[in-house]
């Protein structure tokens, strides 16, 4: 099956899906295959379970993973570009870090999935936290962790028992951490959230709209906040000058350009030493990293 996305020089997802191995690698995706208009193997993306099965595929193939699930109706995420995310953070902190065997990342909003520090764990060797107020999210992020032995002495995942905060209650006295992540829910509502999923699946059925059913799956705590995206991000920016000393970067997707000129402002009202913004785009999704620090 042909991609067309231009990933990470590092990324383990360039070229095509290669169903043969994957199957291999979990063989609960063989019934999913199917052959598309062209000719070629791939899964209908619309059925829950086929992308479930993929995602468990693609990370015991080139994550070696030996067992990852999700709760029913959680985030199904998009392995190779959840990726690119974590291949961009090794190339932001690659000048500041000289202990790159000993690289400590936080993941806010770790999820059900536990796909970051899965990544993060797996193919840069770096130690995880991940932090959520989802119990259900947290525990099955801990039995993902601990039903792998090669992320048991990892990765940590922290329950955050207060959804007001983002960094207290996580991050510890005098502990040291060397760049956060954070892929935070988006939308300020469930409305928003289902018109975004309505809009996906018209382009997956080529015009034609079927269903709104989530094909990537989602909690509403996974897909929206109150203030969505543009309130999160802001509260994480003010909440961060208290950690400037933990943390060496700090650093969120950001989905929507129009929230720049707000953070912008944030960062003006916060004693920042730096911020950035890196693009990311593969295929025709453009998205970005907002990445910001404090004088240590
Ligand atoms: C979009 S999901 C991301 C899940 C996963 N990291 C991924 O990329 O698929 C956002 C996550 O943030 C969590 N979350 C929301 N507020 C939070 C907070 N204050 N601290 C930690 N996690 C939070 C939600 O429960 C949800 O699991």
């Amino acid at each position: 099956m042909k991609r067309a996305a231009q990933f990470h020089r590092r990324s383990k997802h360039h070229g095509n899906y290669e169903f043969d191995k994957l199957c291999k690698a979990n063989e609960r995706l063989r019934p999913f295959v199917i052959r598309n208009d062209h000719g070629t193997e791939s899964i209908n993306f619309s059925d829950a379970e086929a992308v479930k099965q993929l995602n468990a595929a693609l990370l015991c193939h080139f994550y070696e993973l030996k067992y990852w699930d999700i709760p029913e109706g959680y985030l199904c995420p998009p392995i190779p570009g959840r990726a690119e995310y974590i291949h961009q953070i090794a190339d932001l902190i690659e000048e500041d870090v000289n202990h790159k065997d000993k690289v400590t990342c936080l993941d806010i909003g770790v999820g059900a999935n536990c796909i970051y520090p899965i990544i993060a764990a797996s193919q840069y060797k770096w130690k995880c936290i991940g932090s959520d107020i989802d119990e259900v999210a947290v525990k099955n992020a801990e039995e993902i962790v601990y039903a792998n032995e090669k992320l048991k002495n990892r990765v940590e995942i922290r329950h955050q028992v207060n959804s007001d905060n983002i960094f207290a209650g996580i991050i510890k006295k005098n502990e040291r951490i060397d760049v956060t992540i954070c892929n935070p829910p988006f939308y300020k509502s469930q409305a928003e959230a289902l018109a975004a999923t309505a809009r996906k699946n018209k382009n997956l059925h080529k015009g034609k709209v079927e269903s709104t059913a989530k094909n990537f799956g989602g909690t509403e705590g996974e897909l929206f906040c109150e203030g969505g995206e543009s309130k999160f991000i802001s509260k994480m920016i003010k909440q961060s000058e208290k950690y400037g000393k933990n943390c060496g970067w700090f650093t969120c997707l950001v989905s929507r350009e129009d929230h720049m000129k707000k953070f912008h402002k944030v960062f003006k009202s916060v004693n920042t030493r730096e911020y950035k913004v890196i693009p990311m785009t593969f295929g025709n999704k453009k998205s970005r990293i907002l990445a910001w620090r404090f004088a240590q």
